[in-house]
């Protein structure tokens, strides 16, 4: 576990980091993309970092990747390149720069090293997993090939490396659908997402088996909560991830990844919003959208939330933090992610 107290002092011994009115004013362009949701006092405390970590990107020739549920101050202040799990691993696969920062959870870092084994990947926190991931191995793959043999494995990126080497081909939630649709088969098996597999087999034409996995953030939305919500504030346009259980994607007017529920947003630009997904996302894009109002509760994701500008820093400063994937496995998983880029892009998604 990383030693906060450690991290604090190697770089109060280097940078310059307390709160500084004068230079959170001097940096307005980039407040401006936050504005609605820091308040001046934190962006002064924030400001510091920002200038500290976007010098030292030029230092190390790094680009920092950012998933859509970091706070707006890593999403809005550091991310050179921000968007959801499809976006980020497509982006991972062509950066130019030398050093990778991911600021997302394990399985992201893991599979841009996978797409990029040359490049240095590094994780601001090693501890940044995610329920999915933690929810199956490869021998849960192979068990679930021995009960429907034959049928191929179409697996989440939300796994690690073992569990895309074991498996077919990945999807995300931007694609699950037609990457099941294109399996030749009729009985598919999705790993490791149970929710996300039954609301897939919903819309497709595949006989769709899963295995038991859950994230634990979506699966603590229930449908009630939704016609609660409604009753409550009627007009409002219920939007969820479809890693939420299919009887609350069923009571919301949209479900996509968390880049479909943005194109939504966009295009809707409903008077009111209520974003069935982490609470992140309806933060990162409230000043682009001032015309939306954002309402309603949201659950916290307690491993995305482990990513902070502070630790950010702290792996570009030290260069520790580096993900690695043995070779082999990398080879095997790089196949699976690879097939479904591929697919994605000849679909055009
Ligand atoms: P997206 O692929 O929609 O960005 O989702 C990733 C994730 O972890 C959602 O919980
Ligand atoms: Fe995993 Fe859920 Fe967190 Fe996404 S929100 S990283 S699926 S635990």
């Amino acid at each position: 576990m990383l030693d906060i107290t450690h991290v604090r002092s190697v770089l109060s011994d280097v940078y310059d980091l307390a709160p500084s009115a004068t230079l959170a004013n001097e940096m307005q362009d980039i407040y401006a993309r936050m504005d609605r949701v820091i308040s001046p006092p934190d962006w002064a405390i924030y400001a510091p970092y920002v200038r500290a970590i976007n010098a030292l990107k030029k230092e190390r020739n790094a680009v920092i990747l950012g998933h859509n549920y970091m706070t707006p101050e890593i999403f809005h202040g550091v991310s050179d390149f921000g968007g959801d799990s499809l976006q980020l691993a497509m982006k991972a696969s062509d950066v130019k720069e030398d050093v990778i920062v991911q600021a997302g959870v394990h399985f992201m870092a893991e599979t841009s090293k996978i797409l990029s084994p040359q490049k240095t990947v590094l994780m601001p926190d090693m501890d940044a997993g995610c329920s999915l991931a933690e929810s199956i191995t490869a021998e849960g793959v192979e068990e679930m090939r021995a009960k429907y043999p034959g049928a191929p494995v179409v697996s989440y990126v939300n796994t690690t490396a073992e569990v895309k080497a074991a498996s077919d081909i990945c999807c995300t939630s931007s694609n699950a659908v037609q990457i099941v649709n294109a399996m030749d088969s009729d009985t598919v098996i999705m790993t490791p997402d149970q929710y996300l597999a039954q609301n897939v087999a919903n819309e497709s034409h595949k006989n769709v088996v899963y295995w038991p996995g859950s994230c634990i953030v979506h699966e603590q939305y229930t449908a009630k909560d939704l016609r609660d919500f409604r009753e409550w504030n009627p007009g409002t346009q219920l939007i969820a991830h479809p890693e939420c259980t299919p009887d609350v994607v069923a009571e919301a007017d949209f479900s996509g990844s968390t880049s479909g529920i943005i194109k939504y947003v966009h295009d809707k630009k409903p008077e009111r919003a209520m974003l069935i997904t982490e609470c992140s996302m309806a933060s990162n894009i409230a000043d682009e959208l001032p015309e939306v109002e954002f309402v309603g509760p949201c659950n916290m994701c307690p491993y995305m939330k482990k990513i902070t500008l502070e630790k950010i820093l702290y792996v570009l400063h030290t260069m520790e933090g580096q993900v690695e994937v043995d070779e082999d496995v990398a080879a095997k998983a790089r196949k699976s992610v690879q097939a479904m880029i591929d697919l994605s892009r000849k679909l055009g998604l």
